[in-house]
């Protein structure tokens, strides 16, 4: 069953890590410079994560970049991490693609503007032949508005004649999920001290397991994330059973 398989690294890591990138305002603020100082700093981040994952046995890297509520920020910031966004990309994809790392997006691209989505639409076609790591973005993501698009198109569905009611059961909505292709996340990581989940993979992190650390996202390295796989490996996931 797709969404309870325990899903491991051959040494007990997770397979599928998601990360809630968060603390880039504070860690601006601590040295007095503007929240997009901070989100730039988490931007280099990204790389040194990303770079790390083959050899963790992570092979599925899911990030929280901006989700549905972000555009309730100020019109500076949200302009300056769609900026950032479109740098990032163009700056990125030749080496992301020469590491073998497939790149895709989730979320709604309605808000987003035509350059950044050609751009995502290029990176995503450029890489889509890579297996090393599948680096998924999450772009103007929230999950129960993810939930609810796919809902929509399920009704659709539905309403055409495609799919009948009776044969709807958890398996059929996570088919219509922008996660689709994805197994589920084994690992849901939240920087910055805060413990919730804001909207994150609602669906998908039903038996995943949580840390919540209080590292700022720009601070967050390769050998922290080791450390969390380690402790990840040693866990007990039951999902629902008792113990054998
Ligand atoms: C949350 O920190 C972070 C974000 C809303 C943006 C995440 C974006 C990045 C890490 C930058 C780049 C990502 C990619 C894929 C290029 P916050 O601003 O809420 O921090 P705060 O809680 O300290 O204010």
């Amino acid at each position: 069953m797709r969404a309870l398989v325990p899903d491991t690294a051959p040494d007990g890591g997770p397979h599928h890590v998601a990360i809630i990138m968060d603390g880039n305002g504070r860690w601006a603020q601590a040295r007095g410079r503007p929240r997009l100082f901070g989100h730039h700093a988490g931007a280099r981040r990204v790389r040194e994560v990303v770079e790390a994952c083959p050899d963790l046995g992570i092979k599925y890297l899911t990030i929280f970049a901006f989700s549905t509520e972000n555009w309730k920020r100020t019109q500076v910031e949200v302009a300056g991490l769609m900026s950032l966004f479109r740098r990032y990309i163009s700056k990125e994809t030749r080496a992301l693609d020469a590491r073998g790392v497939r790149v895709r997006f989730i979320g709604d691209r309605v808000r987003l503007d035509a350059k950044l989505i050609g751009l995502m639409d290029q990176l995503e076609e450029q890489t889509r032949h890579n297996d090393s790591v599948h680096l998924t973005i999450a772009l103007n993501y929230g999950g129960r508005d993810e939930v609810a698009r796919a809902t929509k198109r399920l009704a659709e569905d539905v309403a055409d004649g495609r799919l009948d009611p009776a044969d709807v059961d958890e398996e059929t909505l996570p088919r219509y999920l922008d996660t689709h292709v994805l197994p589920d996340p084994d690992l849901v990581i939240r920087t910055s001290g805060e413990a919730r989940i804001s909207n994150f993979l609602l669906w998908q992190s039903a038996y995943a397991e949580y840390e919540f650390i209080d590292t700022l996202w720009p601070d967050f390295t390769a050998e922290e994330l080791r450390r969390l796989c380690t402790s990840y490996g040693a866990r007990d996931r039951r999902f629902g059973a008792v113990p054998a």
